[in-house]
């Protein structure tokens, strides 16, 4: 029988030479518009916190909108937005971070986060980690406990996981894509 992470891996689109050549593009669009799987997906990541009082999911602009919000609604907690510089209308903190070309910021409203608070960190996907270890110091910082970062798919050979251990963060994942 196939297991979810088969599952969700074959739901996954892997599309070659994109954004430029020699990368494997992992497109998780397919798994979204697949119904039992972007379900089952949603499943797996709250399964750990069934019946566990969370106080907020927090998401990172864009692709980490979409399942965040929909872990939200399944944990019964709140949703706090982490943006690209620029978009949130109120106070904010603020942090910047590497891409892969140059550095760009993100940041969260300043009241979205009440110190104590037990959150959950949400992306589609943790690469390098330098996107998931900026949104989890800014949570940090506003006094956040992050007690678990969770994406579908891991590009384990770049190392993310490590970045987000290191700051105490224990990390899940759904679907391993080695050799990048
Ligand atoms: C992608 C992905 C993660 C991040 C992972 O987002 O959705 O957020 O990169 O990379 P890292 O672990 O090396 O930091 P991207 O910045 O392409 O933007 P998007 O989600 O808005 O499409
Ligand atoms: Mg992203």
């Amino acid at each position: 029988t196939e297991t979810v992470s088969e599952e969700l891996t074959a739901a996954i689109r892997t599309i070659v030479d994109y954004p430029k050549p020699g990368i494997l593009f992992r497109d998780i669009t397919t798994l979204l518009g697949n119904a039992r799987a972007f379900r089952r997906a949603v499943d797996a990541l709250v399964q750990p916190w069934a019946g566990s009082k969370v106080d907020q999911v927090a998401g990172i602009e864009a692709r980490g909108f979409i399942l965040g919000g929909a872990v939200a609604h399944q944990l019964s907690s709140g949703f706090v937005p982490i943006r690209k510089k620029g978009k949130l209308p109120h106070d904010t903190v603020r942090i910047a971070y590497s891409l892969e070309y140059g550095i760009d910021e993100m940041e969260m409203h300043k009241d979205a986060i009440r110190p104590g608070d037990k959150v959950i960190l949400v992306d589609d996907l943790i690469a390098t980690g330098g996107t998931a270890e900026a949104a989890t110091k800014l949570l940090q910082q506003m006094g956040a406990e992050v007690v678990s970062a969770c994406f579908i798919v891991d590009l384990p050979d770049l190392g993310g996981r490590a970045r987000l251990e290191a700051l105490g963060v224990p990390v899940r994942t759904l679907v391993d894509f080695p050799g990048h």
